[in-house]
């Protein structure tokens, strides 16, 4: 059989390493796929060319020109992995519309503008397939949309962001500041020299958008996805959760409840004792939590040339596959049948139903506490355990740091904004989410 044909835009870290996992297991692929896979032609920047061709020994054709490799006649799949939007959404949609499959590994993407590009693909009767997007290597897309198929899936939480773990890592490690353990991402290569979209949730929020969609059934709403990142968590914080027994992750977590689907990303304090509380440094993990199987986690390489390219060729030996099968029979895209997605609530951080850590400066005096508990219980909110630090020598202020049981936030906005009005209390409140993530 003729091999089939890839295109690559880009041959960076992702594009390089898909290029050279498909080289160095081509017979194997070919023997799981059916045929060949063959890269023909990459598209790179002018800059990169004495790399690229090094990097591909002259056998494949390098031109600077994207479109050309999407219109090229010797190109049966685009692998889109440039990332960005601008002109990735453009060549994803002219590939489409030449009835070529596409692979991409951009969340950014997906999470934005899947919608239409769903669309557009389904009409066309072509692939999009994208594992690359959530969690580099690990098969979560496979998981979520066939593995766990005969399931009502009812959460999942996730660390999706490397970089960001790795800081609180050496946070938590080292004591390290937010300040210094970034610049140690930056140094070792993990962050960008721009690392808002890692450090602010915003990576972790595309992904969790498009886990969502394929969880739930519902469209890509990554307007509607709450996003608070780890730039303002202090060491302090970190070693006040270990005494409690707690570590504290940035986690994507996307519930779904009676009243709305809940959508954020957020540092969380989990039970130091789940397994998901031991995943370190870069590595990603994921629970997943179905009515039929309870709680399962994937762990594994979130970013990286070789774990993500393990995932872009997987899709290319996925369409390699099904290329030829009738479109209306394939697995669908986002694991819903188009006609059959639902466009559930997604709720407001406001109405989300979580427990909190609650950290204020109070003086030192007769019935501070008394005024804060009573705040607390006056909004039906219950307390399930408190720490009060010694003041330190020639201070008259005290940490206390309390957890609460389970609350819609809303109570807990009116809760710290009346603790913050107390004389008796100094400086903001810092409250951080805390979910169980049991197995029941
Ligand atoms: N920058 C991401 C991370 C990897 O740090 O996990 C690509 O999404």
């Amino acid at each position: 059989m003729k091999p089939i044909r890839v295109g690559l835009l880009g041959l960076g870290v992702v594009g390089g390493g898909t290029y050279a996992i498909l080289e160095r297991n081509r017979e194997e692929i070919a023997r799981r796929a059916g045929r060949e896979i063959r890269v023909t032609m990459a598209a790179i920047r002018e800059s990169d060319l004495a790399v690229a061709q090094k990097k591909t020994g002259g056998t494949i054709t390098l031109i600077h020109d994207p479109m050309a490799v999407v219109n090229s006649p010797d190109v049966d799949i685009v692998a889109e992995l440039m990332g960005g939007i601008h002109p990735a959404k453009e060549l994803v949609l002219q590939a489409i519309a030449q009835g070529k499959h596409v692979v991409t590994a951009n969340k950014a993407l997906l999470a934005l503008h899947g919608n239409e590009i769903f669309k557009a693909a389904h009409a066309k009767g072509v692939m999009v397939a994208f594992e690359a997007a959530v969690a580099g290597g690990i098969p979560i897309i496979k998981a979520l949309r066939e593995g766990l198929t005969a399931n009502r899936i009812e959460w999942i939480a996730g660390i999706i962001n490397g970089t960001s773990n790795f800081i609180l890592t050496s946070m938590r490690e080292h004591g390290a500041s937010f300040e210094d353990a970034l610049k140690q991402a930056q140094a070792l290569g993990y962050a960008e020299a721009d690392p808002t979209f890692d450090i602010e949730g915003i990576d972790a929020a595309h992904k969790l958008t498009i886990m969502a969609a394929i969880a739930f059934g519902i469209p890509m709403q990554f307007d509607r996805a709450y996003t608070e990142g780890i730039s303002k968590l202090t060491s302090k914080d970190i070693q006040y959760a270990e005494e409690f027994g707690y570590r504290i992750k940035l986690l994507g977590i996307t519930r779904r409840t009676a009243r709305g689907i809940e959508l954020r990303v957020h540092p969380t304090l989990i039970p130091a004792k789940r397994l998901i509380a031991n995943v370190e440094s870069v590595m990603n993990a994921i629970l997943v939590k179905g009515d039929a199987v309870g709680a399962t986690l994937y762990y594994g390489a979130g970013a990286g040339a070789e774990p993500t390219g393990s995932s872009v060729v997987a899709d290319l030996v996925d369409i390699t596959r099904m290329a030829t099968s009738d479109p209306g029979n394939r697995v669908p895209h986002l694991a819903f049948q188009p006609d059959q997605m639902h466009d559930d609530v997604v709720l407001p951080v406001t109405e989300i139903e979580t427990s909190y850590y609650l950290r204020m400066r109070a003086f030192d005096r007769p019935g501070v506490l008394a005024e804060v508990t009573r705040i607390l219980a006056d909004l039906g909110i219950s307390i399930e355990a408190m720490l009060q630090r010694e003041p330190e020598a020639g201070e008259e202020r005290v940490d206390v740091i309390m957890l609460t049981h389970q609350t819609i936030e809303r109570q807990i906005d009116q809760a710290i904004a009346k603790i913050e009005a107390l004389d008796s209390i100094s400086g903001p409140v810092t409250r951080i989410r805390l979910e169980p993530l049991g197995p029941a």
